[in-house]
């Protein structure tokens, strides 16, 4: 049945008065596109629920607030956010993961450019497409909202059970026509419901007939036994197209039509006079299904956006939580002159390291080290500050060259098994190992590890975080690698501050850097045997350290009461955001809430206590400071030209022992790939860290939270 009011076509609604552009970050960042694009085949290759499961966030988000991402924040101690709505079961964690890790890479290329909604409208978009829908264009500006409640849920998304007139009343009231209300819905074409959405229909559709005699009767047996447990198992699904579950058509009005609609507003569709049309069309004609698709997805990623300065690019969700933690006073802040001398004018170009070493010899080099460095920093959390830890110990011992890698053999004991080794982690070693498997696939004998481990360090640091800085290349790997060598070479953390300065001054680095690179505590963690005098031992009459916070300081006693037997405890540097790279390590110090005594001094000295003050209160300065360090620290001692190698692997060493064992150690060495920056296959312990408990129980859950947050947001979308 052809109707007349169709030809009514709505392509004249024009989108000018929307401020957003299609080439909105073709300067900012020109890969935009390809990275969403690259993150969302991945995964919908790994995982073919991810289109259906990002549209439905999609529409989730922009319905509820707009479309300003704020689905994808997470709730915390004092609020519960949108995604934690008792409807939420139908947000699927693969959506969240698209757009998570397309974020992630941004970051690394454009960092705090895009917006996580302008990511989920173009994943949607390309996931669209990929399973056989419509491609259409997707305008781009869009900024993150600020806020994000479980309660602006009910009432703002479309529910199974709601009537035909109340779903016509829903979508006008948000300015979407029949029509475009009907295209809509054909996004069922590839989606998914659980059992308790449409059970009614199966089970108690009224007092004399427990099922809708208008589903197709097989359909309704089959869907009888599917969700025939469905209160013990809620998670039980269905798909909402029986016939093309995974491809996007227009089956999903086919189905209708043969009583094969599964939601009640499904169904519903196909008999009420006002709607029946559209489905009549649509089932028919796909082209047109598509094109009403098209402009109707269009509109809805207009809905009610954030842009300028309405709203912002989100760079982590700690924001929202920060609010919620419990802050020890603060002591008086004091601004000092001798800040100003910056040290931006010291020049790196003695170095003979270059940006764009690899460009020629291995282009790939760049986008393959921010891959692993995605995957393993979102499967391991505490990846960045291990990897952090690991290259500012293999910088300061001999030089940045990778020599942290080399493993210890029968007549050598290398740097790793000093006996400061604990705090290395094998997470860090396995990402270098990684990424350099991968590369010596992509360019045999190119890049050296500690290449891998200096770029690998700067994405981790920006990844959560912490600021952008540059990278410069051609680092070469050394060959010798001495136990012997580390002690002196580190600094401790029971070091008196004179030490620390003549330690650090001694590698070249001013007092002001020094205070800067101990910033990097914003994400570590320490062994409790490198504060334990702090808490137990602190002088003969005096236990503890007077000036640590005292419900921290109880704490710490309390997770580290057996540290010499449970050697492997930890606490966090930065207690209150200890994922996060962020100033919080500097605000803390000046709370009492510094854990090591070679951090606490830096606030009660007067020589390094003003750069405490301006890092605290000032993050842009504590990050142009760090950047700057960093660099300096990774030209630190380089091997470059003949001076080193480009490690293969290190059969070099350990090929003298012959003795009875070293059977052993030559088989161990066999099955360890080759071409990695290791010798023997790591087996380090992991770590345990543990979050002490602060005493009062009102701060027990916020710092818990903090971890959750921080571990499983990971400073992105
Ligand atoms: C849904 O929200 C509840 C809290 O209301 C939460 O415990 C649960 O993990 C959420 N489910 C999903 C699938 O996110
Ligand atoms: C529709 O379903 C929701 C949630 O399942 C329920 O709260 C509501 O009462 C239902 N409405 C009707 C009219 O059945
Ligand atoms: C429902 O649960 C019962 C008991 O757990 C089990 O025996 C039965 O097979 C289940 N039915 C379906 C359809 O999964
Ligand atoms: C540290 O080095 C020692 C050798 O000095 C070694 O036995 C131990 O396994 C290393 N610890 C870790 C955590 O790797
Ligand atoms: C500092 O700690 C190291 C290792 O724990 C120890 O060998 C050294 O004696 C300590 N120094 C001081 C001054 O306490
Ligand atoms: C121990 O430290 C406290 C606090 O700093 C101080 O008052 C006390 O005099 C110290 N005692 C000794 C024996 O040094």
């Amino acid at each position: 049945m052809a109707i007349a009011i169709l030809l009514l076509l709505f392509f004249s609604i024009p989108f000018s008065e929307s401020k957003l552009t299609k080439d909105y970050y073709k300067q900012t960042c020109p890969d935009f596109q390809k990275i969403v694009r690259d993150t969302a085949s991945q995964k919908q290759a790994a995982q073919p629920t991810t289109a259906a499961g990002t549209l439905r966030l999609f529409v989730h988000d922009c319905l509820v607030e707009g479309c300003d991402g704020s689905v994808l924040i997470a709730s915390n101690h004092l609020n519960k956010a949108e995604r934690d709505a008792e409807i939420n079961e139908s947000l699927a964690g693969d959506g969240f993961e698209v757009v998570v890790r397309a974020k992630t890479a941004l970051e690394l290329t454009c960092p705090g450019i895009v917006s996580c909604a302008d990511i989920l409208a173009e994943a949607t978009r390309d996931l669209v497409t990929m399973v056989g829908g419509p491609f259409y264009s997707v305008r781009l500006g869009r900024k993150d909202g600020q806020v994000s409640l479980a309660s602006k849920v009910e009432g703002n998304l479309p529910r199974a059970n709601q009537t035909v007139d109340e779903l016509i009343k829903f979508f006008a009231a948000r300015g979407f026509t029949i029509e475009e209300m009907v295209a809509l819905t054909g996004g069922h074409t590839i989606g998914f419901s659980h059992c308790k959405e449409f059970t009614d229909r199966l089970f108690h559709y009224s007092k004399t007939t427990p099922t809708d005699p208008e589903i197709n009767p097989k359909y309704a047996e089959a869907l009888k036994m599917t969700c025939g447990n469905y209160t013990t198992n809620p998670a039980m699904a269905a798909f909402n197209d029986v016939i093309t579950p995974g491809k996007f058509d227009n089956m999903y009005y086919q189905n209708l039509k043969r009583g094969l609609g599964l939601l009640a507003s499904d169904h519903a569709l196909a008999k009420d006079p006002r709607t029946k049309p559209f489905v009549e069309l649509y089932s028919t004609d796909q082209a047109e299904f598509f094109k009403a698709f098209s402009h109707a997805m269009e509109k809805l990623g207009h809905h009610e956006i954030k842009t300028g300065h309405q709203g912002e690019v989100r760079r982590s969700f700690t924001r929202l939580i920060e609010l919620f933690y419990y802050y020890p006073p603060m002591s008086q802040s004091m601004a000092l002159p001798i800040l100003f001398l910056l040290f931006l004018a010291i020049p790196l170009s003695e170095s003979k390291l270059s940006i764009d070493y690899y460009k020629k010899t291995c282009p790939d080099f760049e986008s393959i080290v921010r891959d692993t460095v995605t995957s393993k920093q979102i499967a391991s959390p505490t990846t960045a500050a291990g990897t952090l830890r690991l290259f500012f110990h293999d910088c300061m011992v001999e030089g940045c060259d990778a020599s942290i890698l080399i493993s210890s053999n029968y007549v050598n004991t290398a740097e790793r098994d000093a006996d400061i080794n604990q705090s290395l982690s094998a997470d860090a070693f396995d990402l270098v190992a990684r990424a350099k498997t991968a590369l010596e696939l992509s360019c045999p004998g190119i890049v050296s590890c500690s290449d891998i481990l200096t770029l690998a360090t700067r994405n981790l640091v920006t990844m959560v975080g912490g600021p952008f800085y540059k990278v410069r290349l051609g680092r070469k790997d050394g060959q010798v690698s001495k136990a012997s060598l580390v002690e002196g070479n580190l600094p401790r953390s029971n070091q008196t501050l004179d030490d620390m300065i003549k330690f650090f001054g001694t590698k070249g680095f001013t007092l002001q850097e020094m205070v800067a690179l101990s910033g990097a505590h914003t994400i570590g963690f320490a062994h409790c045997k490198e504060f334990a005098d702090r808490i137990f031992n602190y002088n003969k009459t005096t236990p503890t350290d007077p000036d640590m916070y005292p419900n921290y300081a109880q704490g710490l006693k309390k997770i580290c009461a057996d540290y010499k037997t449970n050697i492997a405890m930890s606490a966090f540097n930065d207690v209150i955001t200890p994922g996060k790279f962020d100033n919080m390590y500097y605000q803390n110090l000046k709370r009492g809430l510094g854990l090591l005594a070679s951090d606490h001094v830096l606030v009660k000295d007067p020589r390094t206590r003003p750069f405490v003050e301006l890092y605290s209160t000032d993050q842009g300065a504590f990050f142009k400071a760090f950047a700057h360090a960093m660099e300096k620290l990774s030209h630190h001692g380089v091997k470059t030209g003949r001076k080193g190698e480009v490690r293969h692997s290190r059969t070099s060493f350990g090929r003298k022992s012959a003795w009875s064992g070293i059977a052993f150690r030559e088989s161990r060495k066999e099955i360890t790939p080759p071409n990695t920056c290791e010798i023997f296959p790591i087996n380090y312990k992991p770590w345990s860290i543990f979050v002490p408990d602060l005493g009062a129980s009102s701060l027990r859950t916020p710092l818990m939270e903090a971890e959750r947050e921080a571990y499983t947001v990971r400073g992105t979308c």
